[in-house]
């Protein structure tokens, strides 16, 4: 089992790469790249659903997915019930996310965040513990919640 997997689409390659090591090298973790690792254009829906199904299967606990500015990314991820994609621009988001939200996918896009400030989060959405108590009711809530029935 990976302890992480990551995907991103042409406009966060570079950045994942990078990420990659980062993630090998400075956190030892065995980490799942389903790319892509260049710069032709692919559709960023396809590269969430994978991601958002190998961790709904169980095969890791944790994701990170990449795209340009990173909206693509998390609207994708968070159509699926279970996943909890942040897209966090700073290291409170990143916290927060982990502190309140329970996020297991953390998403950041590659044309808004530089590799210093990437890895920063990354440092703190890893280590950072979910509090539980009210927030275990409210992401419960999130996964109660239905679509209507049109009229
Ligand atoms: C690709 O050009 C870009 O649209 C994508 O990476 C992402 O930013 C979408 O939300």
């Amino acid at each position: 089992m990976s302890q992480l997997i990551i995907a991103c689409d042409h406009g966060a390659w570079v950045l994942k790469n990078e990420l990659v090591q980062h993630l090998r090298v400075r956190h030892a973790l065995e980490v799942c790249d389903l790319g892509v690792s260049g710069p032709d254009s692919v559709d960023y829906p396809d590269y969430a659903a994978e991601l958002c199904h190998r961790i709904l299967r169980g095969e890791a606990q944790r994701g990170v997915l990449l795209c340009g500015t990173g909206l693509g990314m998390s609207m994708a991820a968070n159509r699926f019930k279970g996943i909890r994609a942040a897209l966090c621009h700073d290291e409170f988001t990143a916290r927060m996310s982990r502190r309140h939200n329970d996020a297991n996918v953390l998403v950041i896009g590659g044309r808004v965040t530089g590799p210093g400030l990437a890895q920063a989060m990354i440092d703190v959405w890893l280590t950072e513990p979910f509090e539980g108590g009210r927030h275990q009711r409210r992401i419960e809530g999130l996964d109660a919640l239905t679509t209507p029935k049109p009229t």
